[in-house]
Order: structure tokens, then sequence, then C-alpha cells
């Protein structure tokens, strides 16, 4: 199976359809991925949102053919390039791994070794993922990387050991090695939750500007949704293994449409009003025993009763929009849009959403938080149009 390297403009870089991933512990199964889809396209930045467990880090690792053992990929396909990955040969998907898709994760030292020199490292990593260069060119290519990533005297650097750099130096060092094989789609897993505030923005600085310099597709995971305004295109937002909302940035921000999402915003801090933060009530859903409707439901403040009964279907919620959130599909219908926007597959017809009413689960109360330190933080910026948060 040849996998074309120049890449077909026809075709998304990245297309993962209806992925299920689980995996088997001796308490059961943990139904981990449950129907995530999405596709990305070349020269993109997909930021990818939710709370701990939601299956952020599990849908990356499938894309990369990288999960733990007690793993299975149960259903769905991962194509690059059109290319199927799942259920490619190992020899195809190491030829993939670190030339067309990169990662990165979230403490460096995981992919440094502690006793090899910086340069080391990284013409290790380009000789392995090309045999014919010589250690000179191999060398110079390792120092221009790591000008890339921002570093001043890169020929000291090269022969310095990670214990010697800070946090935010590890991280920029990861990020060369990850980009010399100049990967098409580079993954970054938390890229910035282990560092200070001043070097994440750099850390979110460089990515958009080597994304901007070498053209390639970068998925951010994260919890934060500071990173998520400042340099994300589109957005997904995961809760219990599914994609509940996608949108762009400002979709995300100022039109969420799910009721999860509305949660996750309300729970981020911002100086542009007083209001008291509000934290997502509850826990997450034990994924061992996923409920057949909205997982969200037990904790959410909308819940109906087709909630408790079916999984709501994805709609197109506006232009580039989509949502997985009956009281979005309410909402469409109360403005009589329901007709042209719910799917053929959608359980329910346009009278019988007519009949949808709220059920008071016995949830836990809302606990306004007293706000964080009002700490002087630049309000968001998405894509230049809005300032401040929701
Ligand atoms: N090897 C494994 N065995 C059992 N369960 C696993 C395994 N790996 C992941 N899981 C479970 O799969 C679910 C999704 O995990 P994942 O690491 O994708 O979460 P995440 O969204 O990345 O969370 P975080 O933000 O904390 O990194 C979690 O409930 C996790 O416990
Ligand atoms: S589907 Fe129902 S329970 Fe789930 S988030 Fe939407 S309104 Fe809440
Ligand atoms: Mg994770």
């Amino acid at each position: 199976m040849a996998i074309n390297s120049i890449g077909n403009p026809h075709v998304p870089l990245l297309e993962v359809n209806d992925l299920h991933v689980s995996f088997k512990i001796m308490a059961g199964k943990v139904e981990a991925v449950n129907g995530v889809s999405f596709s990305l396209d070349r020269g993109k930045i997909l930021g990818i949102v939710g709370e701990s467990g939601s299956g952020k880090s599990v849908t990356s690792y499938s894309i990369m053919q990288i999960i733990d053992k007690n793993g299975t990929i149960e259903k769905g396909s991962i194509k690059l390039d059109g290319t199927e990955l799942i259920g490619a040969s190992e020899k195809v998907l190491r030829s993939i791994r670190g030339n067309r898709i990169a990662m990165i994760f979230q403490d460096p030292m995981t992919a440094l070794n502690p006793v090899y020199t910086i340069g080391n490292q990284l013409i290790e990593a380009i000789r392995t993922h090309d045999d014919k260069i010589s250690k000179e060119d191999a060398s110079k290519r390792s120092i221009e990387m790591l000008k890339l990533v921002g570093f001043n005297e890169p020929e000291k650097r090269m022969k310095q050991y990670p214990f010697e750099f800070s946090g935010g130096m590890l991280q920029r060092a990861v990020i060369a090695m990850a980009l010399v094989c100049s990967p098409d789609l580079l993954i970054a897993d938390e890229p910035t939750t282990a560092l200070d505030v001043t070097i994440q923005a750099q850390i979110l600085e460089l990515l958009k500007e080597i994304q901007q310099k070498m053209g390639m597709a970068i998925i951010i995971i994260t919890h934060d949704l500071g990173v998520v305004a400042t340099v994300c295109d589109e957005v997904d937002v995961m809760y219990a293994g599914r994609i509940v909302e996608r949108g762009t940035a400002d979709h995300i921000f100022y039109e969420s449409a799910h009721e999860y999402t509305k949660g996750l915003i309300n729970s981020v801090p911002t100086l542009a009003d007083d209001r008291p933060l509000v934290p997502v009530k509850g826990n997450p859903v034990d994924l061992m025993c996923l409920p057949k409707g909205c997982p969200f439901a037990p904790r959410c403040d909308h819940c109906m009763k087709i909630c408790l009964e079916q999984f709501p279907p994805q709609i197109k919620f506006s232009e580039d929009h989509y949502v997985s959130c009956w009281n979005a599909i309410k909402t469409l219908q109360d403005q009589g849009q329901i007709d042209v926007t719910l799917p053929p597959e959608a359980p329910l017809n346009p009278s019988e959403v007519k009949s949808l009413t709220r059920v008071d689960l016995p949830v836990v109360k809302k606990k306004p938080v007293k706000k964080a330190i009002k700490a002087p933080v630049k309000k968001q910026t998405v894509k230049g149009k809005k300032k401040g948060g929701k």
C-alpha cells in the first residue's frame, strides 16, 4: 500500500469516520471513543477540547495507531490522503509515523532521552526516517529546526543535554524533533499544559508561525479554551467519547449550542464582567456503562424526556456549525427551521419534536464559586473579530 506523500488536494488530509475504541480492563470494557467523525484539510488547525477522560488522547493515539495493548479499534475508518490506516501493515504505519504524522506530548521528557545531547537526538530522529542523509546534513537540518523554533544559539543548544533546558525550551526542542521530517500533520496533545502562562503563549504563537511557514495541518488537544480561541480554525468539543459540537472558535465561544459547551464557556474566568464562575456540575459519565440517551443528561439543566431515551443526532445548526443536542434541535424547531435541518436518520419527525418536555433530574445544585484572582489577563480575541469572553 503506497502512501501519496504529495497529497491529493481534492480529498481532506485526514478523515476520521465513526471511530469506536474500547479498552478491556478487569472490571469490564471501557468505551473510550464512541463514534468520532471529523475531517481536517491541509494547512488548518483543529482544536479538540473536552474534560478529562472524554477521549481526546485516545482519538489521537488511534490516528497514530499507538493505543495501549488492551485497547481495540472496534470499528471506523481513519484515512490519510484517502488511504485507510486502520488495518494497514506495521511497515506502512512506520513510514507514516514521524514522516507524515508527528506527535508532541504534554511532557517533553517523554520524547527526550536525558543521557543524549539535544543535537544527538535531533540527528538520530532525522536519520531514522532518512537513511540516505549524511550525519553532517542531518546536523545542518537540526540546526535549522532549532532556529525555526526560536533558539538563538542553535549550535550551542545542539551540544546541551535536556537537563540544561527550561520547560519552555524542552517543549521547543520536542517541537523541533517532531518537525524534522516536515510532517503533513502534527498532533499536539496538551502541548502547553505543563508550562507557565507566558511560555504557553509563546509556544502557541510558535505553532501558529510554523504552521504558516510549513503549511502542515495541526490538531491541538487541550483543556484550555483560551488556546482554542488563540490559534484554532476549527474546534471539536468532546464529551464521553463523542464529538458533541463542532464549529469555528467564534461558534464555540459566542454561539455555543450544546449544553456542555455552554457549561465549559461559563466556567472560564473572564475579566469582562463580574459574573461568578459556574463550574459544570456533576461528574463525568461512567464509560463502562454508557446510557442509551445523551450521556450529559444527568448534568444538564435542559434535559428532556427524549434526552434519556435517544442519543441526539448530529444536526447542522448554522453554516459550518454542527451539534448533537436535543435542546439545539428544539431551538431550531422553535425558529421553524427543523424541517430543513433535521437529518433523515433523526428518530423524530417535526410533530414529535413539539412534544419535547423538560424533565427535572435529581442533580447536584449549582454552586457559584468566587471569581479567581483578578490578574491582568489579556482579553481573548477570536480571529480579530470580537473581544472578551462570553
Ligand atoms: N489503557 C487503557 N485502559 C483502560 N482505559 C483506558 C486506557 N487508556 C485510556 N482509557 C480510558 O479511556 C478514556 C479516555 O481517555 P483519554 O486519555 O482519551 O482522555 P482525555 O480526554 O485525553 O483526558 P485528559 O484530558 O485527562 O488527558 C478514559 O476514561 C481513560 O481512563
Ligand atoms: S441532549 Fe438533552 S441532556 Fe443532552 S445536552 Fe442536550 S438538552 Fe442536555
Ligand atoms: Mg489526554
